[in-house]
Order: structure tokens, then C-alpha cells, then sequence
């Protein structure tokens, strides 16, 4: 069975969404860059191994990823999950995982890299947004995509309701990506795509504002 270490910094709801779903897969750790986050509260509660290693204990990026790596390759992990881990991480780091290296993003990627997706999307009266499960690469929020939700961007929209309605979808999507991935049903190939038998149904399609 593959094996999968989390990485969270805060509240933890899609560690929760993964911890819930019951995956083909044994989660091995969960582990923090804030002591008092508290998704390692709840990682706790359902028996998983916690730990916290924080990155203003270290000079430099370089020397806390290096620790970080050496705290995630105790447990051997086939894939390192970032699940809102709110670091950039050094081209060391995500190429000594590369192709195991999954994360979510509140965004669909390529538009709205980095943060506050939500209050820009707003701002740019986008009439759809979501978010995306991708490969990490070196180039930040860039690597190749796994899954996206879309959802509509409602009249009245606030960063609150809009990034509620995204984080609904985070937690669908994010589940399912880990399950292809631990299944084999999805990989990343020697081209650097992700290759998978799974497609949209072709009559799928979202259009917001909805037609008459
Ligand atoms: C999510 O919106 C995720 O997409 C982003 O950070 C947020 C983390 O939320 N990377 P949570 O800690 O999973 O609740």
C-alpha cells in the first residue's frame, strides 16, 4: 500500500477531507510549520502521527526544508501532500520529491497563482473560479494539473461565500486526486503530463451567468 505524508500550516480542513475519505493509502504523518495549527489538533484525533518543525528556527529557506525533508523521508513517504502548507519551498526540495509532490490550490491554475485568489478573482469580476490539484514544480503554483472543480461567481459574492463555495469543491476534488494517484489510475508521465483514463463527460459545462 502507498504511503503519504501531509503538510498543512493552519486550519486543516482538506487534511480532514483526506483523513475522512478513507483512501487506498496509509497516511504516515501529518506535519506542521506551526506548532499551534490546528488541523494537527485533529490529525491527533483520528490516531494519525503529528509533528511540528518551525521554519523561524531555521537561518535560512534552504536550511528549513532540508530539515523538513529529513523529518518527511523518516516515514518514507511515495507522495508528499501539501495541504494549505503556506511555505515556498526551495527547487532543492520540490525536485528531491519531484513527481511525488501533490498540492491544492485555490485557484484554476494557470490564473491566480500565489494568494488572495479569492479577493482577486472578485476584483477582476471573473463569472468562474475554483481550484486545482496539481504536481509542485519549481516554479510556484505551476506544475502539471491533476483535477480543477469550477464553480460560478454568484451576484453579491464576498471573499467569505466565495472562497466557502471553492473549499466545498477543494475538498471533492483533493480526495479523489490522492486515490488516483495511490491507485495508479493517474501518473505523471516521463513527458512530465498527466497521463489517466479519466475524462469529463462531454456534455459537462458550466456557464455562469446560466442561460435563459
Ligand atoms: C485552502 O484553500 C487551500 O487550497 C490553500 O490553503 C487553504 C487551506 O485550507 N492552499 P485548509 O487548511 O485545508 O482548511
Amino acid at each position: 500500500m502507498k504511503k503519504i505524508v501531509i503538510l498543512i500550516s493552519g486550519r486543516g480542513s482538506n487534511m480532514e477531507a483526506l483523513l475522512k475519505a478513507q483512501l487506498p493509502c496509509k497516511i504516515a504523518a501529518v506535519i506542521s510549520n506551526k506548532a499551534d495549527a490546528t488541523g494537527l489538533a485533529i490529525a491527533q484525533q483520528y490516531g494519525i502521527t503529528t509533528a511540528a518543525i518551525s521554519h523561524k528556527d531555521f537561518a535560512s529557506r534552504e536550511d528549513f526544508d532540508a530539515a523538513l525533508a529529513q523529518q518527511i523521508d523518516r516515514f518514507q513517504p511515495d507522495f508528499v501532500v501539501l495541504a494549505g502548507f503556506m511555505r515556498i519551498l526551495t527547487a532543492g526540495f520540490v525536485n528531491h520529491y519531484a513527481g511525488r509532490l501533490i498540492n491544492i490550490h485555490p485557484s484554476l491554475l494557470p490564473a491566480y497563482t500565489g494568494v488572495h485568489t479569492h479577493e482577486r478573482a472578485l476584483a477582476d469580476g471573473v463569472r468562474i473560479h475554483g481550484c486545482t490539484v496539481h504536481f509542485v514544480t519549481a516554479e510556484l503554483d505551476h506544475g502539471p494539473i491533476i483535477v480543477q472543480a469550477a464553480v460560478p461567481v454568484l451576484p453579491g459574492d464576498t471573499v467569505q461565500s466565495l472562497s466557502a463555495r471553492v473549499l466545498q469543491q477543494e475538498h471533492q476534488i483533493f480526495p479523489q486526486a490522492i486515490r488516483w494517484l495511490c491507485s495508479k489510475k493517474l501518473w505523471l508521465a516521463d513527458d512530465g503530463r498527466v497521463t489517466s483514463s479519466h475524462a469529463a463527460p462531454i456534455s459537462t459545462a458550466l456557464i455562469s451567468p446560466a442561460l435563459d
